[in-house]
């Protein structure tokens, strides 16, 4: 058999964007760097065990169509020599592989089928209205503090039912509480300051299980609990493992769209009108903000089985790095892939994810996203920012620290 001809290796190279020198998550405009990838190096073999992919049509690849997992082939997570980031965050859904995923997500599913979600939808509207009605009486806010935090916040509280009263130390366990999704990237001492906030989290959330266990209520627990009584179930400690997966995967992804999302429809004008004339363009508007500014920039993969991409094979186990805004910026997949276009269809973005792993919390996030954006747009004849400048808090994903705005009424 003769071989097949390979592109030459050029030397690894971080090529100006090391993770550890510089973190994009915090950059003001990360994509001039990633147009620069998708032209020059779109498969990027780095000098750590890591390659990094920027071009829509590879990252989508890996996602949805190779061979491939969160886990190296012999089940051990990559990046960790231990074999694994502590038990339990181990055994949350997005930390495992099938058939050990299969299972969980099927059950975790039913609490999140687009029915159960927009059941909670007059009530996000609800909330969103409430908090609009005081920004607006104040003719000022911070669209963080006052609405793309509270709303998500409130809304999953409810949804799980967690007494009003203890809501506000229930979300600090929970701010703190999403850094253990980095995983086998954290070091001793922020796994014990992080485990230090889910250890009372843990507790509160053993003690409303037994709760709904005993009585069982119209709440997202109760779903899970009675997925976990019918034939094959969900053991106590991974009923427990899930509900705060669930509570911290959706927890600041959600804080980030709304709050990146008002920043970028008033950053630009004639969309915000737009929307304000066809207030129906708010599904699409959101779907576009998921696009252009995504809360997730990049996730990892381990390939499963050597890979070829523009004739550079990359061997079976390696971790690869996969650029979700690189992807969701690519021209040869999206027209004028940098303009902001709230009616942009077709909008098969990757903000979610895909394949195996595409995000459980999608309706929801869309949901609760619809109703802040739609809102804010159609309920204010003026809206623009307080001040130009972008700051970022500590998360995990892209979530201003502040949105300041100055608003008035229609
Ligand atoms: C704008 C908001 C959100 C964004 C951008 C987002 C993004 C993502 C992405 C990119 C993944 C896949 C990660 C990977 O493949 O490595 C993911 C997975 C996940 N998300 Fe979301 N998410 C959001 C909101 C939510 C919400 C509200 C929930 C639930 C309350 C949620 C629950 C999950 C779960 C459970 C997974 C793991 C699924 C699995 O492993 O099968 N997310 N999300």
């Amino acid at each position: 058999m003769s071989e097949t001809p390979r592109t030459p290796e050029p030397e690894p190279s971080w090529h100006g964007l090391d993770p550890n020198d510089r973190d994009p998550l915090r950059d003001d405009d990360p994509f001039p760097s990633l147009a620069w990838f998708r032209e020059h190096a779109p498969v990027n073999e780095t000098p750590a065990e890591l390659w990094r992919l920027f071009r829509y049509a590879d990252v989508a690849r890996v996602l949805r169509e190779i061979p491939c997992g969160v886990r190296r082939t012999d089940g051990s997570e990559p990046g960790n020599a231990m074999g694994g980031a502590g038990e339990t965050a181990g055994q949350f859904m997005l930390q495992t592989d099938p058939p050990t995923h299969t299972r969980l997500r099927r059950l975790v599913s039913k609490a999140f089928t687009p029915r159960a979600t927009e059941h909670w939808r007059p009530r996000a509207r609800e909330l969103a209205n409430r908090m609009i009605d005081a920004a607006l009486d104040a003719g000022e806010a911070d669209v963080i503090a006052d609405l793309a935090l509270p709303l998500p916040s409130q809304l999953i509280c409810e949804m799980l039912g967690v007494p009003v009263e203890d809501r506000d130390r229930f979300t600090e366990w929970t701010r703190v509480g999403v850094k253990i999704l980095r995983g086998s990237f954290l070091s001793d001492e922020e796994r014990a300051v992080i485990l230090e906030s889910i250890e009372p989290l843990a507790g509160y959330f053993e003690a409303l299980i037994e709760e709904r266990r005993a009585e069982r209520r119209d709440d997202l627990l109760s779903v899970m609990i009675a997925a976990e009584e019918e034939g094959d179930r969900l053991s106590p400690e991974e009923l427990l493992v899930q509900s705060i997966g669930l509570l911290v995967a959706g927890f600041e992804t959600t804080i980030g769209l709304i709050g990146m999302g008002a920043r970028t429809l008033i950053e630009h004008p004639a969309e915000l009108a737009r929307l304000r004339a066809e207030p129906g363009l708010v599904g699409s508007a959101v779907e576009e903000c998921l696009r252009y500014e995504g809360p997730i920039g990049m996730t990892t993969r381990v390939l499963h089985a050597d890979a070829e991409f523009a004739g550079r094979v990359i061997p079976k186990d390696t971790t690869v790095w996969l650029s979700l805004w690189g992807a969701n910026r690519d021209p040869a997949k999206f027209p004028d892939s940098d303009r902001f276009d709230i009616a942009r269809t077709p909008n098969d973005h990757l903000a979610f994810g895909g394949g195996t792993h595409l995000c459980l919390g999608t309706h929801l996030a869309r949901m609760e996203a619809q109703e802040a954006l739609g809102a804010l747009a159609t309920r204010t004849s003026l809206l623009e920012l307080a001040s130009d400048a972008r700051e970022w808090s500590d998360s995990l994903f892209r979530v201003p620290a502040r949105v300041p705005i100055r608003l008035r009424a229609v």
